[in-house]
């Protein structure tokens, strides 16, 4: 283990703070001990935390049907971003018709101040559906998903924006974004938080509520993000599993509103904080034909293409002197596949003078002591653990685990702080 300094499978989230170059110097805990700056973990917070309803208001459309809602952020480069929302209204039933994504154009208005929209970028659009032509199931079909690419963006630099269709006029109300600084050893976010199996409880109320006290720069959301595919289960019927409650469904039902809901539950952090995404295996959501992943797919924007991947299950970006990895676990990882190959030239293409941490991530740990979950990821860790003990990968981050204890810990490792909170 002497490449790889720090493995940490998440509970809730952590919060990492960058050192090397802050405005305001934060003391190590070297020089502690100190009060500390976050709160601890609820004690209070257990497994089988209560679903948040689908009337929540936090959950509820609150714009009419053309205005953008469950706007989100992603980081695309340096100098450019992603910014995707959500228009029209998804539908429930069994005879549903898609909504005509090129009914509503896709822009974003933005600028240096207030007000001020200096520039306009237009995007795209698409929307997605998830079949279940069986007895007693239903299907569902999407709202119009956009995704706008701003680029030529100055690092380090706040730009105000609205989103929508200024022909209707259906545009958002104004938010606000930083872009990163520059890749370099002497530059980097000042906040980074990491979440995995987040769902929509009120658990995840109180860390989206926490983490948003701790003002990230960035979110890391390392999979298993909504949980949809158990709310027929945990939240609409209340019955331990899925097969008793539907013992002749041949297929497991996700309930792909909470996606909906999740995005708006969300939009307050993910409108000015990028949320960079990786699959984990709550998204799968198989439904007819062999089709999986459609609403991780649909849903969220990502550097694939930016970063030579061609893939939204695989990619790679840079926060300030930090490069990242997201790793797919649920898809082919063979040191012969597509995903290795993309890998390695990744790699080989960092140059640790520019971005000295290397940090990677995925869904499911590769070492993990607990009875669930046991070496069921053994064979990605004999693909691919060699190569990025080879390329010094400095940390890894990893979620599936949903640790019951509470965990508290805070260490300093050479310019980094990690909390677990
Ligand atoms: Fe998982």
């Amino acid at each position: 283990m002497t490449d790889c300094k720090l493995w940490i499978p998440l509970t809730t989230f952590l919060i990492i703070t960058m050192l090397v170059v802050t405005e305001a110097r934060i003391p190590t805990t070297l020089e502690g001990p100190f009060k500390p700056v976050t709160q601890r973990l609820d004690p209070s917070l257990r497994r089988g935390s209560d679903d948040l309803p689908m009337n929540d208001p936090r959950l509820k459309k609150n714009v009419t049907s053309n205005f953008p809602e469950q706007i989100a952020l992603a980081i695309s480069s340096p100098t450019s971003m992603w910014v995707s929302w959500i228009t029209g209204d998804a539908k429930v039933g069994s005879n549903l018709t898609e909504l005509d994504p090129s009914s509503v154009a896709s822009e974003v208005w933005y600028g240096k101040k207030s007000g001020k929209y200096t520039r306009i970028a237009k995007g795209v659009s698409t929307v997605y559906s998830q079949l279940y032509p069986f007895e007693g199931l239903l299907n569902y079909t999407s709202g119009i998903i956009h995704h706008v690419r701003l680029k030529g963006l100055k690092p380090k630099t706040k730009y105000y924006f609205k989103c929508g269709d200024s022909s209707i006029p259906a545009m958002s109300e104004e938010h606000v974004f930083e872009t990163f600084p520059v890749p370099s050893p002497k530059s980097y976010p000042s906040r980074i938080a990491v979440i995995g199996d987040l769902g929509l409880t009120k658990n995840s109320t109180t860390t989206i509520d926490h983490l948003i006290q701790n003002d990230p720069s960035m979110i890391l959301m390392v999979g298993d993000l909504t949980y949809a595919n158990q709310y027929r289960t945990t939240g609409g019927k209340g019955a331990a599993c899925f097969s008793c409650a539907f013992p002749d469904a041949p297929i497991r039902e996700t309930y792909q509103p909470r996606w909906d809901g999740w995005g708006r539950f969300m939009e307050k952090l993910t409108s000015r904080v990028p949320m960079m995404v990786i699959e984990g295996n709550h998204e799968i959501e198989p439904q007819v034909a062999g089709i999986t992943f459609k609403s991780y797919l649909t849903r969220f924007a990502v550097p694939s293409v930016e970063s030579g991947s061609k893939s939204n299950f695989y990619y790679s970006f840079d926060a300030g002197g930090v490069h990242f990895i997201m790793l797919g676990a649920y898809v082919d990882y063979n040191s012969t596949g597509a995903q290795y190959a993309w890998l390695k030239e990744d790699l080989q293409h960092i140059d640790r003078t520019v971005t000295p941490w290397l940090v990677a991530a995925w869904h499911p740990p590769w070492y993990n002591s607990y009875s669930s979950h046991y070496q069921e990821f053994e064979c990605m860790r004999q693909e691919m653990e060699a190569i990025l003990y080879q390329y010094g990968v400095d940390i890894v981050f990893s979620g599936h685990m949903t640790l019951e204890s509470a965990l508290q810990l805070q260490t300093t490792y050479q310019s980094l702080e990690v909390h677990v909170i």
